[in-house]
């Protein structure tokens, strides 16, 4: 199976990864210019590089799976039966997107979005064919669910077709909802706002505040090294959604959060955030 990406940042090349990892598939990862898609594959190439010294993997695997992966613009999408967009979490971005797709794709070609909290329903609306929501998780070649998500005019068939498709490269898909986060981000992102709310009333610093919740609770990562990883704009976008979706006061973002986003804090992406990174 051919599968495209589109937007090759943390999460299309992590998805990317995901599936050139399982035989079988092709992929395109794809960006706006030739460059910003070939970083996508080097990242990629990074990583898999630490893991053949750590004596993880094979140089062997590993060139297997760069060579299952293209990198281009959207153009290279033309005979992909899969289309992922993993662009910036921006309505008219991503509705933009999809209309180039629909003039270059086979009709045969499956629309799926990665968004993190947008409608899926407004997302194919005036499309010529059904969009449904594939949700993967950062580090997407790691973490193992994939919410799958049906919009209002998404076919069952469609979406028991993409669940196949995330177990088929090793995840276990979780059918959920059209609603604003689904479900990770409706519970994930708040606790995050809510640490940086924590930070900023001075109760403990961020290394005291991960700790705590990594000891206290058992998370793998504290809530504010966990918004560097996701990215601070990507929480932003997130909460600013679940905020205007709902209109709920609890999911105001945090002022703090608005002005490190502001700042280009932005966390690992950016070399700072709540903690400062090198490389
Ligand atoms: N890419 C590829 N592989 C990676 C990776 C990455 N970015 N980061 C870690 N890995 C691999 C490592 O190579 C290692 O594999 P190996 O054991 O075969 O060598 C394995 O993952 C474990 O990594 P480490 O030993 O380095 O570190 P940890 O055991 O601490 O695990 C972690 C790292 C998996 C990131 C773990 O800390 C974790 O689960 N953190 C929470 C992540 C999380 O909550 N993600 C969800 C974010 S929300 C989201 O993405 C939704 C979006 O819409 C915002």
């Amino acid at each position: 199976m051919k599968v495209g990406i589109i937007g090759a940042g943390t999460m299309g090349s992590g998805i990317a990864q995901a599936f050139a990892q399982t035989e079988g598939y092709e992929v395109c990862l794809c960006d706006i210019n030739e460059e910003f898609a070939a970083n996508g594959k080097k990242k990629i190439a990074k990583g898999l590089e630490r893991r053949v010294l750590k004596g993880k993997i094979t140089q062997e695997s590993t060139d297997e799976l760069l060579s299952r992966i293209t990198t281009g613009v959207i153009g290279i999408c033309v005979d992909c039966d899969l289309v992922i967009e993993a662009a910036i979490e921006d309505m008219a971005v991503k509705k933009q997107t999809f209309q180039k797709l629909q003039e270059i794709c086979k009709e045969e070609c499956m629309f799926v979005s990665n968004t993190s909290s947008l409608s899926i329903t407004e997302l194919g609306a005036g499309l010529d064919r059904p969009v449904a929501g594939m949700h993967f998780f950062n580090p997407a070649p790691v973490m193992k669910l994939v919410e799958v998500i049906a919009g209002l005019n998404t076919p069952s068939d469609m979406v028991e077709e993409i669940k196949r498709i995330a177990t088929d490269i090793g995840k276990v898909p979780v059918q959920v909802k059209e609603a604003a986060g689904f479900v990770v981000n409706r519970v994930l992102i708040p606790m995050i706002n809510e640490g940086i709310g924590i930070y900023a009333e001075g109760v403990a610093d961020p290394s005291g505040i991960d700790s705590a919740m990594k000891l206290g609770a058992n998370h793998p990562m504290g809530p504010l090294e966990l918004g560097d990883l996701i990215g601070l704009d990507v929480v932003l976008a997130i909460m600013e959604v679940l905020h205007s979706e709902t209109g709920d006061p609890k999911y105001r973002p945090h002022p703090l959060l608005k002005k490190m986003v502001r700042g280009g804090k932005l966390g690992q992406k950016t070399g700072s955030g709540f903690y400062q990174y090198e490389g």
